[in-house]
This record gives C-alpha cells, structure tokens and sequence, in this order.
C-alpha cells in the first residue's frame, strides 16, 4: 500500500506567508500529522504532492521515507493524484490523503483499506445536514455508488443528497493509472477531478465499498485560521480525554496544550492552563500546578511542580518541590528531594539529592553536590562577557545570601560561605570563608542638614 498525500492547494485564506500545510496544529505542522498517520499504517511509499512554492513544505518536512511530487499550476485532484502516480508501485493499492486535512486516524484508514482490492474502490464518506461545497454520493436504487458530482455541477435534486465526498479513499493502483489518464476537464471549475474515476470504476466493473470515520472530525479540512483554532480544541480536547481515560487527572480537561508526547504514571495531576511540548515523562503522583510549562523534561515519582513553573530540558529526581516561578533550563539535571523556589534559575547544572535552592537565585554551569543550602540572592557568576565557567559546589556547602561565585571556582566539602560573600578563590573544605568589608559604627557621625537655598 502507498500513500499519496496532496498538498499543493495555496491555502491562501490563511493569510499567512507560512504554506497552509505547514501550519502547526498542537505544535506541528498539519501535513506532518497526515505523514506520521500514514507511518503507523506501514505504507511503502509516501508520496507528497506539492505546489507553487512548496519547496519550504519539502525542506521543511524531507525524510528519507518521503517522495515528493511536483504539481504546478495546479488543475485539480485528479490531476494533483497523477503527478504522484509515477513515483507509486503497480500492484498494490494506493491511499489518497490531504495535508490539509490533519486528524485523520489510523482506525478509520485501516478499515477503508480493508475494503479496498483489486476488485473494489473504498471511499470514505460522511453524513450531513448542510452539504454544501462538497461532492455528493450518488447511488443507485439498490443503494450501490455510481458516482460523485461536484457541488458546481449538481442540479438541485443531487444537491439535496446529504451524503458528502470526503476526498479520502484507496485504489487499485494498476487501474487508477489507468483511471487517471482518461480525466477530463470539461466540467464547471474547469478542473481534473479525482471524483470523476468513481464512475469509471463502476463502468469496470468494480464495487465502490463506502466506510465512515469512527469520528466526523477526522474529515475535517482547514482553510482558514478560524478552522485550524477549531480543529486544535478538537485534537486538544482529544488528547485530554486519552489522559483522563488513563487515570491522568485534569483539574480542567478542556484547560491543558499538549504539543508533543505527555507521557504520565499513574495518579499524575494536572492543574490549569499547562503547555506541554516535545516529549514530557511525568513519573507516578506527579503534581503539575496551574499555568507551567514543561518542555522536553523527565519528573520523576512524587515531584511536585508549583504554579507558574517553566521547565524545559531537564530531568528531575523523585519528591523534588519546585516552585512557584522557578525556571529550569536546558541542561537542568536534579536529583532527589532538591527545592527549587520562586525566583530560582537554573541552567546546564547539576544539583544532587536533598540540595535547596529556595529564594532568588541563579545558578549556572555548576556541579552542586549533595544537602547543599543556597541563600538567597546567591549568584553562579559564569560569564566572564567572552567565556563561561564552571562552579563546583561540594556536599554540605552551606552558602550565605547574596553571594556571587565568580567561575571557575570550589567550594569544598561542609564549607560555609558567609552572607555578600563575592568569591573569586576556591573556598576550602569545611571552614567558614567570607569576603565582605568590616562593619564599623561610626560614633557621633551626624546625617548631613539640608542647604538651604536663598
Ligand atoms: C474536494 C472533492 C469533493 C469533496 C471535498 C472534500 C474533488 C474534485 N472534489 O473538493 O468531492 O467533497 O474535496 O473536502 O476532488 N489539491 C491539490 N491540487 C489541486 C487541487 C487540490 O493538491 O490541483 C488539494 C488541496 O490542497 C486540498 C485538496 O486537494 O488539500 C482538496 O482540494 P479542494 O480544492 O479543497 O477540493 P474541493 O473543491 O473542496
Ligand atoms: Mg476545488
């Protein structure tokens, strides 16, 4: 079985300078939703046909499993399906999908497949109340499908039918072929139509075997950015649902992105107004507070993220209390049971078990070993404007406020670093080392009086 994909249509009622197809929906392009579906059915080829100015459709998404056919101008389905039939394998059937039409399921193609042979065309359909602009489903009175008409060419009795082309269906490819080179574009829009071979089909002797979708959303097309939003609620609320069915719970289900892989253990919960994006691992009894961001991270059992958290690249041990407005950055690696509070950044650092971070801080290219306190206001200094260094900060460091560690530099093992300290030297293990001006108190010293001017 091969596929061929159409996406050569202009999409000019996006009015985006982005091609319609490469419009992200749940943070990838539609046609790449359409590609990773015909993946999972374990097609051989995947043609893609593209237009005028299609080439950053091609650079965008180009795999080594992907053919990509040229169509331009373009002059219809039909004739958009015969650019690809070069590229397609004589002998096995052919699935026509559409790059613009995003969540088409692998359930619903594995049945249309299973109705189509050598001897029979699958053509997916759809009920409904206001067909119009589609192509109807013409059958005869023993209910066989002789075939479509375009809503253009429709007289007023077809166009009452409410049986609707969705443009999805599979073929013999050796007929097809054959199918295609007879189009004509005699009709109102002047177009090859691929609707026109239902009737060829049938004039071959052919059964035309209808299917519908196991959800009418699935046929969905998008033209414009008002049905690209509708559609992202569709899939979202989809993709909430799937989590609620696993046991996931969702404060509110119809208030959470998912843009990637949301991977959950069991008793995960999810407040409010989440984005997930890329590949997110939340380990059993994680707990997301509402509004967070978590972006390629792996959270391990019992950590728990509090409101307002942006998390992105990073791998947490378990029981880890992050939050609120904490910021962990690429490179980010935390161990067991570490605190993160509001104000807290970290970046390509790691920090071992049971060390605490908790107020205002900013820590960077550092190794932070194990039950290591750092104050307030404490500052890895990593950037020298030219080069960045490291910072290594040994177990039992207890770090007073607003210190800056000017890298590279030590901290050994239970040293104690007092409060304003600006260290620029290593600091050794286990003595208490501060670099701050005495205090003095200056007796008698009176604040200056005010001049009066005249
Ligand atoms: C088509 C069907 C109609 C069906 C409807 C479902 C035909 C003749 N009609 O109509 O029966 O009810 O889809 O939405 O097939 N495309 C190309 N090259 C072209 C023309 C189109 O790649 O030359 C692609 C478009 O990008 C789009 C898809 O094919 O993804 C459908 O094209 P569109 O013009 O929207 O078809 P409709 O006229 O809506
Ligand atoms: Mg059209």
């Amino acid at each position: 079985m091969d596929v061929i994909i159409l996406a050569a249509g202009q999409g000019k009622r996006m009015r985006s300078v982005l091609p319609k197809v490469l419009q992200p929906l749940a943070g990838k392009p539609m046609l790449a939703h359409v590609i990773d579906t015909a993946r999972s059915l374990e097609a051989g080829r995947i043609v893609v046909v593209y237009g005028h100015g299609g080439e950053v459709v091609r650079d965008a998404l180009n795999a080594p499993d992907l053919a990509w056919a040229r169509q331009d101008p373009p002059q219809g389905t039909g004739h958009a399906v015969q650019q690809a039939m070069p590229l397609v394998e004589d002998g096995g059937i052919a699935l026509v999908l559409y790059g613009d039409v995003p969540l088409i399921g692998a359930a619903t193609l594995r049945r249309l497949l299973a109705a189509a042979s050598e001897q029979s065309l699958a053509l997916l359909t759809v009920g409904m109340d206001k067909p119009t602009g589609y192509g109807r489903i013409l059958r005869d009175e023993a209910g066989r499908v002789q075939r479509i008409v375009e809503e253009k060419d429709a007289t007023p009795a077809e166009r009452l039918v409410q049986e609707v082309n969705t443009g999805i269906l599979a073929a013999p490819v050796a007929r097809l072929r054959q199918w295609l080179s007879q189009l004509r574009n005699d009709n109102a829009q002047g177009e090859y139509y691929l609707t026109d071979i239902i009737a060829m089909a049938v004039a071959d002797g052919l059964e035309v075997i209808t299917a519908q979708p196991d959800a009418f959303e699935e046929t969905l097309g998008v033209n414009n950015k008002t049905q690209l939003a509708e559609l992202e609620r569709i899939h979202q609320k989809n993709i909430a649902r799937r989590l609620t069915d696993e046991g996931v719970t969702l404060i509110d289900p119809a208030r959470i992105d998912v843009r990637g892989e949301l991977i959950c253990g069991r008793d995960v919960e999810i407040d409010v107004n989440c984005v997930f994006e890329g590949r997110v691992e939340l380990g059993d009894g994680v707990r997301i507070g509402a509004n967070c961001v978590v972006v390629n991270a792996r959270i391990a059992a019992g950590t728990k993220i509090k409101p307002f958290s942006h998390i992105e690249d990073t791998v947490m041990g378990e029981a880890c209390i992050i939050g609120p407005y904490a910021r962990t950055r690429p490179g980010t690696v935390l161990g067991q049971d570490v605190h993160l509070g509001n104000f807290v950044e970290v970046k390509n650092s790691v920090i071992a078990d049971h060390s605490k971070a908790n107020h205002l801080a900013y820590v960077g290219d550092a190794d932070i070993g194990q039950r290591v306190n750092v104050g307030a206001g404490t500052i890895t200094c990593n950037y020298d404007g030219v080069n960045k260094f490291r910072t290594v900060i040994e177990d039992d460091v207890f770090i007073g406020s607003d210190t800056q560690l000017v890298a590279p530099v030590r901290v050994g093992q239970g040293a104690t670093l007092g409060a304003g300290t600006t260290l620029t030297k290593d600091a050794p293990a286990g003595q208490l080392t501060v670099s701050r001006a005495r205090q003095v108190s200056v007796p008698g010293w009176q604040r200056p009086e005010k001049i009066k001017k005249s």
